[in-house]
């Protein structure tokens, strides 16, 4: 099947006499004008940013993470570390646990980089707290921006090994809906603050609850309840600010009155509300990737601007108006070795200098 899908090329490209259940289905959701499918079986576009890295980088079916090396032979999926990079993280950044767990640590972060803008305007930088921090992809672009981890919990042993590993070691494995683990991390973080620096509570909580990907798009979802944990705490911490962060899905769930919610219940503890939605591609990130942020500023009612991009996808038409264009894959994963199919490669060296500043940027060490 891989070998018939060319760079950019998609399900289409697959012989019919290639038997597949799920290409069938496939075949027949496009057929009847259920959506195009057209990320599906997708092989990377060499020239292009990717698609948004999933936590199903494993399956070829679900998204586009055939490698875009079809004349080298490269007829396999990315490796994790590929992906990690299409993710901005960079390669010193080693993710803990099973195979599986680290594919849904990588496709559940939020890119670095883009955190990084986020974090940058926010003005002085102080210290946080992540709660579901997951790998740390939001705290590592907290860092990179000068920011200073104080505590952070996730649910997921594995993520918080990885967290504990790259990004800080005070990270508590538990569930913020356990009262004790709530209660202590309040607690903690009410020794740990310090009196002269500005203090924010960031995290995105679980978006299955909220994603239009799957069909468990309900305000009934007991993850959505999570959301009430992470507003609870930010009513007790009394931080100078927060950053929640979601998926675009959290807008048009129940037509919008469950952002809606959101937006009143966060508005209670602070100043000002900002509401974005950012593309990573827009900030430096190789993939299409869009996510929501609400920024709360305790002290400030007025509304703070998004960050300036720094790149864009060039749309054929109008000029890039003097903003660099978006790193394309190849930009970001040709240093990296061929593999075989299954290979994680992830011991192996380089095959060339870095060639651009992604390579380099992603290659610094730490
Ligand atoms: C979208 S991911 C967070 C990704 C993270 N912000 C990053 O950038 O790498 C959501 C995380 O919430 C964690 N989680 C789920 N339920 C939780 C709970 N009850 N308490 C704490 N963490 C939880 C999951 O294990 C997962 O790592």
């Amino acid at each position: 099947m891989v070998k018939a899908i060319p760079p950019g090329g998609n399900w289409k490209s697959i012989p019919l006499d290639i038997p597949s259940r799920r290409l069938s289905q496939i075949r027949r959701t496009f057929l009847s004008g259920n959506g195009s499918r057209s990320t599906y079986y997708g092989r990377l576009d060499p020239d292009m940013p990717a698609f948004t890295i999933s936590t199903c980088i494993n399956r070829p079916g679900n998204g586009c993470y055939i490698h875009y090396d079809w004349e080298g032979g490269q007829h396999r999926l990315i490796s994790q570390r590929e992906a990690a990079r299409l993710q901005s993280f960079p390669d010193w950044f080693a993710f803990q646990g099973t195979r599986a767990s680290v594919n849904r640590q990588i496709g559940n972060a939020v890119p670095p980089l883009l955190a990084h803008h986020v974090a940058r305007k926010l003005g002085r930088p102080g210290v946080f707290v992540d709660l579901f921090c997951g790998a740390g992809g939001l705290s590592l672009g907290f860092k990179m921006a000068g920011w200073t981890p104080l505590i952070a919990v996730d649910l997921d042993p594995s993520a918080v090994a990885t967290y504990g590993q790259n990004v800080h070691e005070s990270v508590v494995a538990g569930s913020i809906e356990d009262d004790a683990v709530f209660e202590a991390l309040l607690e903690k973080v009410g020794e740990l603050r310090p009196s002269d620096q500005p203090m924010f509570v960031v995290g995105g909580p679980p978006c299955q609850g909220f994603s239009t990907a799957g069909n468990r798009r309900s305000t009934a979802d007991p993850r959505n309840s999570l959301f009430r944990r992470f507003s609870m705490f930010i009513e007790e911490a009394r931080p100078d600010g927060f950053v929640f962060e979601n998926v675009p899905g959290i807008l048009s769930m129940d037509r919008g009155r469950f952002f809606g919610v959101i937006l009143h219940e966060l508005s209670k503890h602070v100043a000002g509300v900002s509401h974005w939605q950012l593309a990573a591609v827009e900030f430096g990130v190789p993939q299409r990737r869009r996510r929501v942020f609400v920024v709360g500023r305790r002290n400030q009612s007025g509304k703070l601007s998004p960050p300036a991009r720094v790149t864009r996808l060039p749309d054929g038409q109008s000029s890039l108006d003097g903003v660099a264009r978006a790193i394309s894959v190849r930009e970001a994963l040709s240093d990296l070795p061929p593999l075989v199919a299954g290979e994680d490669g992830s011991h192996l060296d380089y095959v060339h200098a870095p060639e651009g500043a992604y390579q380099e940027l992603m290659r610094r060490g730490r």
